[in-house]
């Protein structure tokens, strides 16, 4: 059980010292989850996240007719005809859920009434649909939001799709259409947002080639080849830029996936003078995974552009921690979209640094961020109840010096255990 409310919470300086493992990679878990409800035996999954997000996706499935037994840690998924389910599928939190399951239900050919909490229900969900309708499906949008109704399609109507936004989830959500539909699909213009999707329909035996720009699904799942979720590299981001900018760290996290698609965070700080090590590197159910070897490091700033930021979509709060510790200006564009995630992200990070002294200028797409000394002095930081702001403002403290946050709630939608990890490792 986790110990997370919603109450102030301080985060404390000091350097992290030991080894961690952290949850199961969510995009992949929800992938799992989905993927198995296409499969043509039950599928195994092990190590699923255990956040909330996932259960989302877990009750839309169930609450569609398929059949999941088991927990987070081991569970199998069983395949059936989806059909309409009786009330409105909730995705809570999760943009993932909601427009992924669109692409099922488009594919499947079932109607859905889908609705979220009121975070989901101010984000975009018109470019997801306007791509599903392309397919054949009827959506009605609230203003182009949640909530919405969506009628799949018997009949489809284009197998060729210019991906226009540069969003693994819309991708995806195309991909789960044609995956229900057996129908075949190809897909271009993707900018090589992450690639799990992909990877795994490969992995159960689809005939499925990409090459970062055109994916071209030509045959569906034929095997349930069991599934363990390599463990989730956006919660490692947390502990490795902790450890980078806290004196005196050495922490090992294991097991982590390193999908390119997902590790520009890497990229970056290795540029700025981390040190960073790949350890053990191997292939676990067709995604690429390493122990993370990090020591802490003075760090000078960096330019960051879209394609280095598109691989660390949701590691750029962390990234901006690591930037506040560096000597320089730092960089940071092609991120509109951070505007549109859980909360506007390029805002949240500004009220973040600003707590700590650090001067940042924002744009529509990017920011800049001065970095100097940050001092923490326990000031109490608003996370507009988002997980990643909330977990960036631990990692600033561990470096900088005592922080609040308003409310520590959000973090169990994607690492319920981060506060018992981050005590397991962080000495006084
Ligand atoms: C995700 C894709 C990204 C990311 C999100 C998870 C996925 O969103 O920010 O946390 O699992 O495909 P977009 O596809 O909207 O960029």
């Amino acid at each position: 059980m986790s110990n997370l409310g919603v109450m102030p919470r301080s985060f404390l300086p000091g350097p992290l010292r030991g080894t961690i493992g952290v949850p199961g990679d969510k995009s992949v878990s929800h992938r799992a989850l989905i993927l198995g409800a296409a499969a043509p035996q039950p599928l195994q999954i092990r190590n699923l996240n255990p956040g909330r997000d996932v259960r989302a996706t877990m009750e839309a499935l169930i609450a569609l007719g398929a059949r999941i037994e088991g927990a987070s840690s081991a569970l199998s998924v069983h395949a059936a005809r989806l059909r309409e389910p009786m009330g409105t599928l909730d995705c809570m939190n999760s943009g993932s859920t909601a427009r992924m399951m669109l692409g099922v239900c488009a594919g499947a050919d079932v109607r859905a009434d889908f609705d979220g909490d009121e975070s989901l229900r101010r984000r975009p969900m018109e470019p997801v649909a306007a791509q599903l309708r392309a397919f054949g499906a009827k959506i009605e949008t609230t203003d182009g939001k949640l909530p919405l109704r969506i009628d799949g399609t018997p009949r489809v109507e284009t197998r060729n799709f210019i991906l226009l936004t540069p969003s693994a989830q819309v991708k995806s959500a195309v991909l789960l259409a044609a995956l229900f539909a057996r129908t075949p699909v190809e897909i271009t213009a993707d900018r090589g947002s992450r690639d799990h999707t992909e990877r795994m329909l490969k992995y159960l035996g689809a005939d499925i080639t990409w090459n970062g720009s055109t994916i071209a699904l030509r045959d569906g799942i034929t095997n349930a080849n069991p599934i363990s979720v390599c463990g989730d590299f956006s919660a490692a981001a947390f502990f490795i830029v902790a450890a980078t900018v806290a004196s005196d760290s050495e922490l090992t996290i294991e097991s982590v996936g390193v999908n390119p698609t997902r590790t520009g965070l890497l990229d970056a700080l290795l540029q700025m003078g981390a040190q960073i090590e790949l350890r053990n590197a191997r292939e676990v159910s067709g995604e690429p995974v390493a122990d993370i070897y990090v020591r802490h490091a003075p760090l000078r700033a960096v330019t960051v552009g879209p394609d280095v930021a598109l691989r660390a979509i949701d590691e750029i709060p962390v990234l901006a921690v690591a930037a506040a510790f560096a000597q320089g200006e730092t960089t940071i564009t092609g991120v509109r979209e951070l505007r549109t995630k859980e909360s506007d992200r390029v805002a949240a990070i500004e009220r973040l640094l600003n707590a700590v002294g650090i001067a940042v200028e924002t744009a529509p797409n990017g920011l800049t961020i001065s970095g100097a000394q940050p001092k923490g002095n326990g000031t109490v930081v608003a996370t507009h109840d988002d997980h990643r702001i909330a977990m960036a403002a631990a990692t600033l403290a561990a470096g900088a010096g005592t922080l609040q946050i308003d409310s520590d709630a959000s973090i169990d939608v994607s690492f319920p255990t981060f506060l018992e990890t981050l005590g397991s490792v962080q000495r006084a």
